[in-house]
C-alpha cells in the first residue's frame, strides 16, 4: 500500500471480493446486510420524495426499482466480472449489475433494451433451452428474429453480418448448456465490434472466476444466478451486466423497472451469502470434475465424453485460451444409448437425480427429455444433443465417493 488511498485499499484476490465485494456498511452496523423486506420507501418531506424521482437525491423508492439486498448481491457481481480489468483508459473498468426474478428475467430486458421489431441476433447453436425457444418462439411475434451459425467459421460469420445490415446483436453462451461447445470470444466480439453489433455473453457455465468476457470486449454479461453464483440451489435468479453505465442507468434500468422482473430481498440475500465461497467453491468443484471426466473417458461403456478439459473436446484450445478452468460442467453419452442412460440415472445413489447446475451436490440430467424438450430433436440433434445424452454438475463432495457412485451405476 503506498498512501491510503481509497484504490490501494481495495482487494488484490478474487478470493477477497467474493467475500467483501459488493457490501455497504449497514447504518445499524448490522455484520451482514439485513433482508430488507420492504415494499416501499419514507420520504421525510415532499419535496424529498420529488427529489428521489427527479434523480436529484440518491435512494430507494420502490423496491421493484431497487433495494438495498439487490444492490449488495448486484455490486458483488459487477466487482467479479470487472475484477482486474482495465477500461480504454487505463483505469479500473466501471460495471453496474441489475438483478432479476430469474435468467431468462434478465434475458428479456437485455433483448427488449437493445433490440426492436426488424432486429435480428446473430447466435449459435446449442444454447440453453429456455433461451433457444425464447429466441425462436417468443420473440419472432416481436419482429426480432435469430440468425443461428456455427461461430468456429469465423469467415462465414463475418459474411453474414456483412451482408444482413439488420443484425443488431451478436449473442453468445460458452460453455454452451449441454454439449460444452465453447466459442473464441475474441475472434466472435471484435468482428462483432467492426460492424457496431451489441454484444452479450451468457457467462453462467464459466462464472467470472473461470471466464470474464468484459476482458474480451463484451458489452453484456448474462447469468443465470441460480446456477454457480448462488452455489447452494437455494434461489432462482438472473443478472444482468453492462459496461455502459448511462445506458445501464436509463433504457436498460427501464426496461428492467416496467417488466416487472425484479428479484426478492430473501433471494438476493441467498445469493450474496452464496457467492461468498465463489471461489474456493469453484476451486472443488472444478478439481473433482477434472478427475471424473478422465475417468469416464476410459469407461468402457463410455462413448464419448464432453467435457473442454479433454484434449478430444473439439473446443479444448478454446477454453484453454479464454477461461482459467475448463468448468464443472460435463456430458456424455452411453455406448447403449437411451435405455442404458436410464438406467445408469436410476442407480446413482449420491448423484442427484434433477436438472439445474452449480450446486454443491452433484446432479445428473437428460438434457433430450429435460432441458431441451422444447427443441426439435433434428435441431437439438445437429447440435449434438442426443437421445443418449446424459449431462452432470460435477459437486464439491469427495472425488472418491462421486467415483465409487459412478462406478456402481455404471456396472
Ligand atoms: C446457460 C443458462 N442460461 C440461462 C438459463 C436460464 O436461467 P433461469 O433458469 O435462472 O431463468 C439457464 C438455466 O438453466 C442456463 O443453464
Amino acid at each position: 500500500m503506498k498512501n491510503g488511498s481509497i484504490e490501494d485499499k481495495s482487494p488484490k484476490g478474487f478470493g477477497s471480493v467474493c467475500v467483501h465485494g459488493g457490501h455497504v456498511p449497514d447504518p445499524n452496523y448490522a455484520h451482514l446486510t439485513p433482508i430488507y423486506a420492504s415494499s416501499t420507501y419514507v420520504f421525510d418531506t415532499a419535496e424529498q420524495g420529488m427529489n428521489r424521482f427527479s434523480g436529484k437525491e440518491k435512494g430507494y423508492i420502490y423496491s421493484r426499482w431497487g433495494n438495498p439486498s439487490f444492490t449488495e448481491a448486484g455490486n458483488k457481481i459487477a466487482a467479479m466480472e470487472s475484477f482486474g480489468l482495465k477500461d480504454g483508459n487505463g483505469r479500473p473498468l466501471q460495471v453496474k449489475a441489475i438483478l432479476h426474478a430469474s435468467g431468462m428475467a434478465a434475458l428479456t430486458t437485455l433483448f427488449l433494451a437493445n433490440l426492436k421489431g426488424g432486429d435480428k441476433i446473430i447466435t449459435h447453436p446449442s444454447l440453453y433451452g429456455g433461451t433457444d425457444e425464447l429466441l425462436q418462439k417468443i420473440f419472432p411475434s416481436l419482429g426480432i428474429e435469430p440468425v443461428i451459425t456455427d461461430m468456429h467459421d469465423l469467415s462465414r460469420v463475418e459474411e453474414i453480418i456483412q451482408k444482413d445490415r439488420s443484425i443488431r446483436m451478436m449473442y453468445l453462451e460458452t460453455p454452451a448448456n449441454p454439449t460444452l461447445r465453447c466459442v473464441d470470444l475474441a475472434s466472435n466480439l471484435s468482428i462483432a465490434h467492426r460492424y457496431n453489433l451489441v454484444t452479450a455473453v451468457d457467462n453462467t457455465f464459466a462464472t467470472p472466476y473461470l471466464q470474464q468476457p468484459f476482458r474480451y470486449g463484451a458489452d453484456y454479461v448474462f447469468h443465470s444466478t441460480t446456477k454457480f453464483l448462488n452455489g447452494h440451489g437455494t434461489a432462482i435468479g438472473g443478472v444482468l451486466v453492462g459496461k455502459d453505465i448511462e445506458k445501464m442507468d436509463a433504457a436498460v434500468t427501464k426496461v428492467h423497472n416496467l417488466l416487472g422482473g425484479n428479484s426478492n430481498p430473501f433471494d438476493a440475500y441467498l445469493l450474496t451469502m452464496g457467492m461468498k465461497t465463489l471461489e474456493i467453491r469453484m476451486d472443488r468443484h472444478c478439481n473433482n470434475a477434472l478427475q471424473i471426466a478422465q475417468y469416464l473417458a476410459k469407461h468402457p461403456a463410455i462413448s464419448r465424453v464432453n467435457y473442454p478439459g479433454l484434449e478430444s473436446h473439439p473446443d479444448y484450445t478454446i477454453a484453454q485460451k479464454q477461461m482459467k478452468h475448463p468448468g464443472a460442467m460435463m456430458s456424455f453419452e452411453l455406448k447403449n444409448g437411451l435405455e442404458a442412460g436410464k438406467k445408469f440415472i436410476d442407480k446413482l445413489c449420491l448423484c442427484v437425480r434433477a436438472v439445474s447446475l452449480g450446486t454443491c451436490d452433484t446432479l445428473v440430467s437428460h438434457p433430450a427429455s429435460m432441458t431441451h424438450y422444447g427443441v426439435p430433436k433434428e435441431q437439438r440433434e445437429k447440435a449434438g444433443i442426443t437421445d443418449g445424452l446424459i449431462r452432470m454438475s460435477v459437486g464439491i463432495e469427495n472425488v472418491e465417493d462421486l467415483l465409487n457412485d459412478l462406478e456402481q451405476a455404471l456396472e
